[in-house]
């Protein structure tokens, strides 16, 4: 008999299913319970709810599990790369040789951005930030594609395969134009024989009279930066994109929404957060001691940036790979930052600190990504772009897992906790 859960209110009971997911998760399928009670969950922030049923991304946090796929992250970090990943989001599948091919080619023949979007760059005040301007674009995007951005699910998905390369490849340009327009120097094309990676970086650093060229030691980092941020499951972007996407809103739009629901310092600004604490460390004259006492003094705003996880209670999977893909690095850049010192200096700390090991808050991601970032020379207010970068794969597969279910609008409920009815006043008897 296939389990149930019962809920008992005004001394009427209901059964309801229980759901599992093919790694054991389970769920009670209330999706009934208004219309037999009229009452609904409370659940804010969701940590609770269920929104969708999803084979993209599977995640343990009490073990430290993080899947694509099935794939486990430490191997996919190990044996795959930023592009190769984003087809195994996108398709649920690893390429053969000519899949992968083919969807480099494409990434590769649509980093071109149309010419009259430098209209639209110049209209943009140098101080905007580039999250503004990345939302703005990758929407704007969708109008020099219209045969791809309709609204109706079924042509927009058939033309899936060519969308999710024109972002994949534009997503990167456009964040490099932002940086040059910033400063004021011309755009820069990338070239045939880069990797994805190292043409970013080609195409935010060199100048037409001299080329910038990746080691292929920051060429590593930076993938492996955007590979472990290319899907986290269900968070406030990648559910901002399925919300968007209920309605049927084409995946230009969907994917410029998950840009906003980004840039929010509790989401995607933490890298910038982690750099932002550690020059303020620097600049009070401390080497990170007189920091981690006042962390461990309970103020919320006191914390540590970059230690602790919501969900990944042991240790965080992608911090772990970052870890040593940056002492990989540093090694071979042999910078001398004393920024740089400080952060290694708080992990070595922290990770021996009773108050931290009791609690278990390891470093996360955000506290390597934000190291590896600033070591490359990427500008803070480029982070939160770059984290969008790794994770439009995620949000082009979200969208598709979208639009080719039968999921309805989301809309979900509220309880109303304002006035009652009451009388208008005119404006003349008002006090
Ligand atoms: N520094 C110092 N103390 C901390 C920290 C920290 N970073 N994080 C948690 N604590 C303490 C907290 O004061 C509490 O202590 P006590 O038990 O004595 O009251 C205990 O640890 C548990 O804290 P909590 O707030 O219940 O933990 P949480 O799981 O709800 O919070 C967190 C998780 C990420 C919000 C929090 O650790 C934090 O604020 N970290 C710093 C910000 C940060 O790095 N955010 C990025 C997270 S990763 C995002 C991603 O996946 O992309």
């Amino acid at each position: 008999m296939s389990e149930t859960a019962s809920i008992t209110i005004d001394g009427k009971v209901y059964n309801y299913p229980v759901m599992t997911g093919t790694e054991g998760e389970k769920c009670i399928d209330i999706r009934k319970l208004r219309g037999d009670f009229g009452y609904i969950t409370y659940d804010e922030g969701y940590a609770n709810t269920g929104s969708c049923m999803s084979g993209i991304t599977f995640i343990d946090g009490e073990k430290g599990i993080l899947r694509y796929s099935g794939y486990a992250i430490e191997e996919l970090a190990e044996r795959s790369d930023f592009i190769e990943t984003a087809y195994i989001l996108i398709y649920g599948e690893l390429p053969n040789r000519e899949q992968l091919a083919s969807i480099r080619n494409l990434i590769l023949g649509n980093a071109a951005i149309h010419q009259t979007m430098f209209h639209s760059f110049a209209g943009f005040p140098t101080s905007s930030h580039p999250m503004a301007i990345l939302s703005a674009m990758l929407n704007s995007l969708g109008c020099y594609y219209p045969n791809m951005a309709t609204n109706n699910r079924d042509q927009d998905l058939e033309h899936l395969d060519v969308a999710a390369t024109i972002l994949i490849s534009k997503v990167r340009a456009l964040a490099a134009m932002t940086y040059r327009m910033k400063l004021g120097r011309p755009f820069i094309y990338p070239k045939g024989q880069l990797s994805y990676c190292s043409n970013l970086l080609h195409m935010m650093f060199s100048e037409p009279y001299a080329d910038y060229t990746a080691s292929s030691r920051v060429d590593r980092a930076l993938n492996l930066v955007l590979l472990l941020h290319a899907d986290h499951e269900q968070n406030c972007s990648t559910s901002t994109v399925r919300m968007v996407a209920s309605g049927g809103a084409n995946l230009f739009a969907s994917v410029s929404a998950g840009v906003c629901a980004l840039w929010g310092p509790a989401h995607g600004g933490a890298n910038m957060a982690v750099i932002q604490m550690l020059e303020g460390i620097h600049q009070e004259g401390d080497d990170g001691t007189r920091f981690v006492e006042a962390a461990k003094s309970g103020d919320r705003s006191k914390r540590l940036m970059g230690f602790g996880h919501r969900v990944y209670k042991n240790f965080d999977p992608r911090a772990k790979i970052l870890k040593e893909a940056s002492k990989k690095l540093f090694a071979s850049m042999r910078i001398r930052d004393p920024v740089l010192d400080i952060a290694l200096k708080l992990e070595d700390i922290a990770t021996h600190d009773e108050y931290f090991i009791e609690r278990k808050l390891y470093p996360n991601v955000d506290f390597y990504s934000g190291i590896i970032m600033r070591s490359i020379g990427i500008p803070l207010d480029f982070f939160t772009v770059f984290f969008a970068i790794g994770r439009m794969p995620g949000w082009i597969a979200h969208w598709k897992e979208m639009a080719m279910g039968k999921s309805p609008i989301h809309r979900p409920r509220q309880i109303y906790t304002g006035s009652v009815l009451r009388k208008f006043i005119p404006l003349e008897e008002r006090q």
